[in-house]
């Protein structure tokens, strides 16, 4: 697969079809062996470090589970910001250096913008940004898209809403771009506080004919193929009255989804706190819990394809380990 071979994953930026596809296409047959219970795992030497210096819940165990699928063997730190020598003051780049003789791949969550690329820096292996502040979540953006290629089949002419913290939604700025890139149209929806940072939207060619800014779900709801809810980022704020202000926003119901289409596909990162109710969990076009069990196969793919592990998949599930 062209393009990920020993590389690290830290952002979206320049990812084309031809770079994403193989690997979505690989992800899906992954899904299928999860599903039917047939083993892919492969004898192989690989060993992967999951390094979290925030909280997670599906980030970190559908890496650690796709990993295990694989037959790779796992080294997790869930509490890396008071388990390792962090908290004694060592840097990201020394972290980086060491870190590098333990595991064949390290997957990075981190509180700070540009973490991850610090890490990668000064890494010999590949280093995944499982996250970095509002900076950029690329493997989230992967299975989104997995998500929404896999109810569509193409990604070309949707209206997709974003809806909610665009400013801080590090899995919105990864997405995005891709988005555009794909040929989706997009509409923004959050209040003003919360929009998408100029910054984001002026590294995206085509961006200002793409994505059109509308603050009112209700409004564009019935227009659109894809719905992506996100959550509010409290820790993110500075200022906690700003955050008081906007936290209520938006808060999807049961009845908004009288005014949207049969085809609506909703989607979220999660966690979500109040801005989907539970009430549209029912509805089948609620697929945030398929999205996000949906990280397993893609994470599974990503890693194939980063260390170039054999599989049974690519033998047409028939050849030796
Ligand atoms: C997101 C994240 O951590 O950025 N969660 C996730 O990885 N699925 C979204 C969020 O925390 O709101």
């Amino acid at each position: 697969m062209e393009g990920w071979y020993q590389s690290s994953v830290l952002s979206t930026i320049g990812w084309s079809l031809e770079k994403v596809n193989p690997l979505l296409d690989l992800a899906a047959e992954y899904k299928k062996c999860i599903e039917q219970k047939i083993d892919i795992g492969t004898k192989n030497r690989f060993s992967a470090l999951t390094l979290f210096f925030e909280p997670s819940t599906r980030t970190r165990l559908s890496f650690e589970s796709a990993a295990h699928h694989l037959g790779i063997k796992v080294m997790s730190v869930a509490n890396a910001a008071n388990d390792t020598s962090a908290k004694k003051g060592e840097t990201l780049e020394d972290m980086g250096r060491m870190v590098s003789s333990y595991a064949d791949v390290v997957i990075i969550r981190h509180p700070e913008l540009g973490a991850a690329r610090r890490l990668a820096s000064s890494a010999t292996v590949p280093v995944i940004n499982a996250g970095d502040g509002a900076g950029e979540h690329p493997t989230q953006a992967l299975l989104d898209l997995f998500t929404i290629r896999e109810a569509f089949g193409t990604l070309k002419g949707l209206r997709v809403g974003l809806c909610g913290d665009l400013v801080n939604g590090r899995t919105i700025h990864s997405l995005l771009r891709l988005l555009v890139a794909f040929g989706c149209d997009i509409v923004a929806i959050s209040p003003e506080e919360l929009a998408i940072p100029k910054e984001v939207l002026q590294k995206i060619p085509r961006a200002a004919d793409a994505v059109r800014v509308e603050p009112d779900l209700r409004k564009v709801l019935a227009q659109l193929d894809v719905l992506y809810m996100t959550r509010v980022q409290k820790e993110r704020f500075h200022d906690i009255e700003v955050y008081e202000k906007v936290k209520n926003a938006y808060r999807l119901t049961r009845e908004d989804l009288d005014h949207a289409s049969d085809h609506l596909r909703i989607l979220h990162p999660l966690p979500r706190v109040d801005e989907v109710a539970e009430s549209v969990d029912g509805d089948p076009r609620a697929r945030y819990f398929v999205q996000s069990a949906n990280g397993v196969p893609t994470r599974m793919a990503l890693l194939t394809a980063i260390l170039d592990i054999p599989n049974r998949v690519h033998a047409g599930m028939s050849g030796p380990d």
